[in-house]
C-alpha cells in the first residue's frame, strides 16, 4: 500500500490532523489525475462531522496519519472524464462518505452499497488504485462519479453540506422504517447533535410527533422553538423520563459517547425499534430486561446509498430543509474541535473552504 501511486500527479492544499492531539494544520498533498469515471470538484465548503473528530483523535483505533478529515463536502464539478454519465463541467454536486465500493455484490447490486464489504470511505480509506484516501478539508477532490450527487438549485452550498453525511444517515432510518410517508407516529431523538437536529428537522417534515432525549437543559428552547420539537426530555430526570415509558414507537440514538441504553429502552412501546447511529469508542452496556419485556428492537445503520442520498436532497429541495450552521474558515479548525468535543456548536460547523463567503 502506498500513500501515492504513479498517476498522483495533481498537488493539492489541504488541512490535517497528524497523531492523536488531533491537532489541524496546513497539508499538502498529491491526488490522482481525474480518470475515465471520475470528476474533479473545486470544493466549497465541508461539514465537520463528530467522526472527523474520532478520527483525528484515533478514537476508534483505525485512523492512518496523515488524515485529511471531511465527508460533507459540496462543490462544483470543473473536470469530467469520459465515462461519467449525469454529470458536466459548472454542475453544482456534493460527496459525502462514500469513495469506493466491490460495485459487485448484493448490496451494490441494490443502491445499498453502503453496506458493501469492500466499502471504502472518501477519507482513511484504500482506493481502487491502492491509495489513502484524503477527504473534503481540503481545496480540490477527484471522486468516481458513482459516489457523486446533485445539490438541488435551490439549496444554499454551505447549509447543505452536513446532509451529505449528517443528513443522510438519519433519513435512511427513517425512510427504511416507513416513516417519510406515513406520518402520525411518535418519535425520538437522543443527541441533539449534528445528527440528531436533523432528526428533528426530518421527523418534523414527514409529519411526526417528536420528543428530544438530551443531556443539555440549554437545548429545549432551541429544540422546542427553532426545530420544532414537541417534547423535551432531560436524560438525567428521572421524573421526567418515568412519566415518558412506553411512550415512542422509534427512536434515533445519535450519542457520540458512552450513554445508559436502559432508560431510552424503556421509552419505546411494545415492539418499539431503538436505531443506533452514534459511535461511541467503547461498547455500550445492552439490558436485556427491556428487551424481553417490551419485545423491543436495538438495531443500527451506516450513513445511506447513494440513490438513497439524491433522494434525501430531494426531500430536503421540496421541503427546504438544510442544516443549522456555524460557519468558520479553515484557520480555526482546531476551535472548532474543541467546540465540537464540549457539545458548543448548533448545530454542525461547515468550513468555507473556498472563501466565498462573508464570515
Ligand atoms: N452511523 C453512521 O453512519 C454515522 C454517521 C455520522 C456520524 N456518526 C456518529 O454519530 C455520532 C454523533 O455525530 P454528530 O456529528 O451528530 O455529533 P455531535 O454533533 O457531537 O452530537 C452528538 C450529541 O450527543 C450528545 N452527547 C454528547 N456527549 C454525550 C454524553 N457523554 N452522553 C450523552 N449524550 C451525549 C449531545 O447531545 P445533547 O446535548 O442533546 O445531549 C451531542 O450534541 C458520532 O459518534 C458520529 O461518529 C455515525
Ligand atoms: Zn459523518
Ligand atoms: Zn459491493
Amino acid at each position: 500500500m502506498t500513500q501515492t501511486t504513479p498517476n498522483h500527479t495533481q498537488t493539492v492544499s489541504g488541512w490535517a490532523a497528524h497523531d492523536t492531539s488531533a491537532k489541524i494544520t496546513p497539508y499538502t498533498f498529491k491526488r490522482r489525475e481525474n480518470g475515465v469515471t471520475d470528476v474533479t470538484i473545486k470544493i466549497l465548503y465541508c461539514g465537520i462531522c463528530h467522526t472527523d473528530l474520532h478520527h483525528a483523535k484515533d478514537d476508534w483505533g483505525i485512523t492512518m496519519y496523515p488524515v485529511v478529515p471531511g465527508h460533507e463536502i459540496t462543490g462544483v464539478i470543473t473536470k469530467v472524464g469520459s465515462d461519467v454519465k449525469g454529470f458536466k463541467e459548472g454542475d453544482r454536486v456534493g460527496v459525502g462518505c462514500l469513495a469506493a465500493s466491490c460495485l459487485d455484490c448484493e448490496y451494490c447490486k441494490t443502491d445499498q452499497e453502503n453496506y458493501c464489504d469492500n466499502l471504502q470511505f472518501v477519507y482513511n480509506g484504500i482506493f481502487w488504485d491502492g491509495s489513502i484516501t484524503y477527504g473534503g478539508y481540503s481545496e480540490m477532490l477527484v471522486a468516481d462519479y458513482r459516489y457523486v450527487v446533485h445539490i438541488p438549485e435551490s439549496l444554499p452550498m454551505d447549509a447543505v453540506a452536513p446532509l451529505l453525511c449528517a443528513g443522510i444517515t438519519v433519513f435512511s432510518p427513517l425512510k427504511d422504517h416507513d416513516l417519510v410517508s406515513s406520518p402520525g407516529k411518535k418519535i425520538g431523538v437522543v443527541g441533539l447533535g449534528g445528527l440528531g437536529h436533523m432528526a428533528v428537522k426530518f421527523g418534523k417534515a414527514f409529519g411526526h410527533h417528536v420528543t428530544v432525549i438530551s443531556t443539555s437543559p440549554s437545548k429545549e428552547a432551541e429544540a422546542k422553538e427553532r426545530l420544532g420539537a414537541d417534547d423535551f426530555l432531560l436524560s438525567s430526570n428521572p421524573d421526567q423520563l418515568q412519566a415518558a415509558k412506553r411512550s415512542l414507537d422509534f427512536i434515533l440514538d445519535t450519542v457520540s459517547a458512552d450513554h445508559a441504553l436502559m432508560p431510552i429502552l424503556e421509552l419505546l412501546k411494545v415492539n418499539g425499534t431503538l436505531f443506533m447511529v452514534g459511535a461511541p469508542d467503547k461498547p455500550l452496556q445492552l439490558p436485556a430486561f427491556p428487551l424481553i419485556f417490551g419485545k423491543r428492537s436495538i438495531k443500527g445503520g451506516i450513513i445511506g446509498g447513494i440513490k438513497e442520498t439524491q433522494e434525501m436532497l430531494e426531500v430536503c429541495g421540496k421541503h427546504n430543509i438544510t442544516c443549522d450552521i456555524e460557519l468558520i474558515k479553515p484557520d480555526t479548525i482546531n476551535e472548532a474541535f474543541v467546540r465540537l468535543a464540549k457539545n458548543d456548536v448548533r448545530y454542525r460547523f461547515v468550513i468555507d473552504i473556498a472563501g466565498t463567503s462573508k464570515i
